[in-house]
């Protein structure tokens, strides 16, 4: 894809890699929408952003979407929707708080799923709808079950889309490692291979403007999980529990 020119609406853009993918486009030339739920942090971006406005929305919110995607329809197509949006809440499963874990599945993927039904009639022919998953779901990874669990059904939705949509959309799924955002700020144990957010919206766009279905990275991080998922799980929960081990997710501890 060509980026100079381009009409592409981030969702999740207010913060972390979605805003770095915003800054990043923005400089190649991109016209943008931006939404997230934070209006005063979408506005400061936009600043940031020539050719750049907002739609405030939120996921956990179904109308809220239904509503921008109308907006929108009345619009010429876009060339890509970029879906970033999502909610991390670790910790052990004994301490889920059950609102808290329903909430993260609402948005992570009820949310993404709401993406998926409403964002490709706005899209032109061949236009991209790029979903992030995540490395957490090739394996369930310890201590983030409902996250962990929303990225694997993100995995699998954008697999079914990817067969239903082509060729009219050209569905894109994301998996990045670990990216320093506010995200990863919840994390209390040592993150291999972790990369900037500027890094991050790097590799989204070379994997955009390439073909094919994932773009993952980096690649010498989730080279070693997609590797890890082909084990049989005798090895691969051996690995798992020692990390339980070293992230404090173990129980007991
Ligand atoms: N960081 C990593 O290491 C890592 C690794 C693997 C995968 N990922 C995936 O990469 C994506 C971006 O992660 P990140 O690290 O950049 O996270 P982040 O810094 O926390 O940003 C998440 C974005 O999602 C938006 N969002 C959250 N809830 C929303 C809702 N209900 N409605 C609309 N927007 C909502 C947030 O904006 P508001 O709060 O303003 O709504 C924010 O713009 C996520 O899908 C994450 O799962 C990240």
């Amino acid at each position: 894809m060509d980026f100079a020119g381009s009409r592409i609406w981030i969702i999740g853009a207010s913060a972390g890699i979605g805003a770095a993918l915003a800054l990043a486009l923005a400089g190649r030339g991109a016209r943008l929408i931006l939404s997230a739920r934070d209006r005063d942090g979408l506005a400061a971006l936009a600043q940031r952003c020539r050719d750049a406005r907002c739609i405030p929305l939120d996921l956990a919110r179904p109308d809220s979407l239904a509503e921008a995607a109308a907006g929108l329809a009345r619009e010429p197509p876009l060339d890509a929707v970029i879906c970033t949006a999502a909610l991390y809440d670790p910790g052990r499963v004994a301490d889920l708080d059950p609102r808290q874990a329903e909430e993260v599945l609402r948005v992570n993927f009820l949310g993404m799923l709401a993406v998926a039904r409403l964002c490709p009639p706005l899209l032109r022919e061949g236009g991209q709808l790029v979903l992030f998953g995540s490395v957490a779901g090739y394996l369930g990874l310890p201590g983030g079950q409902p996250y962990s669990a929303s990225k694997a059904a993100i995995a699998n939705l954008a697999e079914s889309l990817a067969a239903e949509l082509a060729p009219q959309v050209d569905v894109r799924l994301v998996s990045p490692g670990f990216v320093r955002t506010r995200l990863t700020a919840k994390n209390r144990f040592a993150m291999p291979a972790i990369i900037s957010p500027d890094e991050a919206a790097a590799a989204v766009l070379r994997g955009m403007a390439k073909r094919g279905f994932e773009i993952h990275f980096p690649r010498r991080f989730t080279l070693a999980m997609k590797l890890l998922r082909l084990m049989p799980y005798s090895i691969s929960l051996r690995v798992t529990r020692r990390m339980a081990q070293g992230s404090g997710h173990a129980p007991g501890q």
